[in-house]
């Protein structure tokens, strides 16, 4: 019997105090991703271009789909020859791979699964839901109140768990995989199909009810909104789903999100068993209230009521849910597109899980907010969806991940030091009404920092970057279009001025290694005033005298000084 221990330096994930990070190959790593369109990665002739491109656009790692149909096109028949290529592709590009594995369900559907799946619905049933007349329809979902499906599907992926490990495990070109995609239903809050009927007239099982019964305190503020009232005395101990006290959109909600958690576990472990990669799923994100926009059509994105969005899915309604019943998965991560990105990086990073994003806004609109993610969140990887489908020259990415890869050594070790980071972004001032992502105040130690738009006499840029705390008086400053005050927080202090301010430039990106390549004064701190981390085409608003220099490096060493009463 062959005892296989796990490779110590497999990609995995590492706790630090109260921040995780991704281990590859020994080292802690910045995942500066992209992901691919769904058919992308189907062909390996079609990714010949595209890997370099990416690479010379700075990304680090590239998340591709794959299929359930594509692996197992006959049943107990496995495929994995382009995968192979790409992965060989990858790995002499220089890049990491990020896998998705689309298998029973892909944004709310199971569009790919196998041909032999989908043609036999009496041996895989599908899942039924209620038309506006009341009427039952059949739709292209496998209901997970079967089991044949959920089995099938973990073989599949134990067997891709399993081939990864014999073609990569020396190599860690494949440094996570994402286990399904954008789970839920659509169309209604709940399976009605008579197994799914079954299930909702039976007894809650007692490992859910004893949690829903028990003190909740920890759990998100939408679970407690609608499951806090839940106690002993309104809940019977064999009480069926029906007997819930609570809203019933919301049961059907908390009934599909369990039963989806433990169809995702069975698959999930079986994955892990073979190759213990660390695994997550990903989210399409509600709208829950605070961000809802009516205007935004739900096609691919939004939605406010179970089943406007994938009802089941692990949405902040029910991320509790996913948490402790998927124990393979080592987070659950979020798509951000149209919901409020600071408040969704919060949401997810609930009881401590790693904050990773799978998928965003590939503008610059959604460039600049990785900044925020990496520097207050801890963030361990951004990726911009539909990456290759941009051409090199329009890719805002290329400047942010330029600079993120230079700076990735110091932003690590500000992850792994508490409070000694903040990302932050400043988007284009809108022609009327109050300005958004207005000028805001950190501590660090002795030290206040006011952020904001960098100083010019022209219409303010936007902008986005990073503040590191790298002694008590020395910060590392990054990105453009933003400046910092300094005021000492000593009562004692009766000034506060800039010591030095150095625009640095990285050396050698593996240490981070930085040589001083400007010594700014003068203009560049408006006489002592700021620290100014220019825009890359400050707009001088007409004004006789050039005082604005464009951004450079991206990269600034500053140290304040404070003169003190003695
Ligand atoms: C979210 C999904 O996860 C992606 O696969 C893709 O379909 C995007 N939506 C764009 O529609």
């Amino acid at each position: 019997m062959i005892t296989r221990t796990t490779n110590p330096d497999i990609p995995h994930l590492r706790r630090t105090g109260d921040t995780t990070q991704l281990i590859v190959d020994g080292q802690p790593f910045l995942i500066l991703g992209g992901e691919l369109q769904n058919s992308s990665f189907s062909s390996s002739h079609f990714m010949e271009d595209v890997y370099p491109k990416l690479a010379a656009a700075n990304l680090n790692t590239v998340l591709g789909s794959v299929s359930w149909e594509q692996t197992e096109p006959e049943e107990g028949r496995f495929d994995f020859a382009e995968l192979d290529r790409n992965i060989l592709a990858a790995r002499n590009n220089g890049l990491k791979l990020v896998l998705l594995w689309f298998g029973s369900f892909k944004n709310g559907k199971s569009t790919y699964v196998p041909s032999w799946v989908k043609i036999n619905p009496r041996r895989f049933p599908r899942v039924q839901t209620h038309r506006k007349d009341g009427t039952l329809e059949t739709i292209e979902v496998l209901s997970i109140f079967d089991t044949a499906a959920q089995k099938a599907d973990a073989k599949a992926f134990a067997t891709l768990m399993k081939h990864l490990r014999e073609v990569d495990e020396a190599h860690s070109t494949v440094i996570m995989v994402q286990v399904e995609n954008e789970i839920g239903i659509l169309g209604d809050s709940r399976d009605r199909s008579h197994a799914a009927e079954v299930r909702y007239k039976s007894p809650i099982p007692e490992e859910l009810l004893r949690i829903l019964l028990s003190d909740k305190s920890n759990f998100t503020g939408p679970f407690r909104r609608n499951f806090g009232q839940l106690d002993a005395d309104a809940v019977p101990a064999d009480a069926s789903w029906y007997d819930l006290p609570a809203d019933r959109q919301r049961i059907d909600e908390l009934f599909m999100a369990y039963h989806y958690s433990l169809y995702v576990e069975q698959v999930a472990s079986a994955g892990k068993r073979a190759y213990p990669l660390p695994l997550y799923t990903n989210v399409w994100q509600n709208y829950g209230g605070e961000d809802n926009d009516p205007s935004v059509p739900t096609v691919v994105g939004g939605g406010g009521t179970p089943g406007d969005y994938p009802s089941g899915g692990g949405v902040e309604e029910v991320l509790d849910i996913w948490q402790l019943f998927t124990p393979s998965l080592d987070f659950i991560a979020p798509d951000i597109y149209l919901n409020d990105y600071s408040k969704t990086c919060a949401k997810y990073t609930h009881r401590g899980q790693p904050l990773f994003i799978p998928e965003q806004r590939r503008d610059e609109y959604g460039a600049r907010r990785i900044w925020h993610a990496f520097g207050s969140h801890n963030c361990i990887g951004t990726a911009p969806f539909g990456i290759d489908s941009l051409d090199l020259d329009e890719n805002p990415f290329k400047a942010h991940y330029g600079l993120l890869a230079d700076a990735a050594p110091h932003i690590l070790h500000a992850q792994a030091t508490p409070s000694s980071s903040a990302g932050f972004f400043f988007d284009d001032l809108p022609p009327t009404g109050p300005a958004t992502s207005p000028p805001f105040t950190l501590t660090f130690g002795p030290w206040s920092l006011k952020i904001e738009r960098s100083f010019v006499f022209g219409h303010p840029s936007p902008g986005s970057g990073m503040i590191i705390q790298q002694t008590q008086n020395t910060f590392l400053l990054l990105g453009w279009g933003f400046q910092v005050t300094f005021t000492s927080t000593n009562p004692a202090a009766y000034f506060t001025g800039i010591l030095r301010f150095e625009e640095k430039q990285v050396v050698d990106r593996a240490t981070g290694a930085m040589r001083t390549v400007r010594l700014l004064n003068g203009d560049e701190t408006q006489s002592g005033r700021f620290a100014i981390m220019p825009s890359a085409k400050p707009d001088y608003g007409g004004f006789p005298i050039c005082v604005t220099v464009p951004a450079r490096t991206g990269m600034a060493v500053c140290e304040p000084y404070a003169l003190v009463r003695k």
